[in-house]
């Protein structure tokens, strides 16, 4: 198990690798189960697995939320370790971005809506470190999380336009025993928010439960889950919708394809975001 800080330092280990295959889980860190599980699928795809932590600035709106994204390297090069990965690339922002880095990358139109239209500049900053870190490890195949669902469509349609040959695979969300989906923000929760935030995976379960049940309609939907939302007063609502899952377009009146039902929130001053797929022939 290899830490690698350089980008000459790994352009060397990949030369050496002639006849493997790689597969590759960008994270920012601050390793949880979530991660955990995109490693152990990296490893079930390809001979290698690289892990790359990068808290990349370009991404965050606001740079205290940077300053206060919690670090890890230590634990996080233990854990990549112990979950199947041969390297860690783990840079400094000068290795990243050096002063005559000009790759900037404009995200697809689906980066517009949602994430993008809260986090003007996030996604642009997104598709710029993920396709300066797919340049620099040359992957096979690289993993996201379904927990970031329009990340992942964001950075498919880039890797389309850039890295056509790179195989981009989306791994289900993991959630806690309560059904919160893990994330590097739920240890801003109090006690006692973290407890009342169950509320959004149980009005997710309670909407998929309607459509289930044959309820295609979208309002009605939207106000099974809302009605769930609604008992929670600490919780701010940002979106809650049910999108095309291709094409993250807005259903008009009733779900007529498999689509997924994106959610933002705010709860004791930090942002959530969960998602569930509706599958109509499941
Ligand atoms: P980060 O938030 O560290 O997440 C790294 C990867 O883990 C992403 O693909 C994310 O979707 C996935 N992930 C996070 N929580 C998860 C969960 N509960 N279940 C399954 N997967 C989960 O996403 C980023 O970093 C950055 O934007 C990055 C892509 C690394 C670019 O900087």
């Amino acid at each position: 198990m290899t830490l690698i800080h350089s980008t000459e330092q790994l352009a060397i280990w990949r030369s050496s690798i002639l006849d493997q295959t790689i597969a590759f889980v960008p994270t920012m860190g601050a390793l949880h189960e979530g991660h955990i599980a995109l490693i152990k699928r990296a490893a079930e795809q390809c001979d290698i697995v690289v892990v790359s932590v990068f808290v990349n600035a370009l991404q965050f709106g606001d740079s205290s939320d940077f300053d206060r994204y919690p670090r890890s390297i230590e634990s996080d090069h233990e854990l990549s370790s112990a979950a199947g990965a041969s390297i860690v690339f783990a840079p400094t922002t000068v290795e990243m971005f050096p002063p005559n880095f000009d790759n900037y990358v404009t995200p697809s139109p689906i980066a517009e809506q949602f994430e993008g239209a809260s986090r003007p500049g996030h996604f642009a900053g997104v598709v710029t470190v993920v396709n300066r870190l797919f340049d620099l490890v040359q992957p096979h195949t690289a993993i996201f999380g379904a927990k970031d669902y329009q990340q992942v469509a964001v950075i498919r349609d880039m890797a389309r336009a850039l890295h056509p040959s790179l195989r981009i695979l989306c791994s289900e969300t993991i959630r806690d025993s309560d059904g919160l989906a893990l994330s590097s923000r739920n240890s801003r929760l109090s006690p006692l928010a973290r407890a009342k935030a169950v509320v959004i995976p149980n009005a997710l379960f309670a909407l998929r439960s309607a459509f289930n049940a044959g309820q295609l309609d979208c309002a009605t939907l939207v106000q099974v889950a809302r009605n769930i939302l609604d008992t929670e007063q600490e919780l701010a609502v940002e979106y809650l919708v049910v999108v095309d899952s291709q094409t993250l377009k807005c259903h008009v009146d009733v779900v007529a394809k498999d689509s997924i039902v994106l959610f933002a929130g705010i709860i004791d001053g930090v942002r959530l975001i969960d998602n569930i797929e509706l599958k109509l022939f499941a």
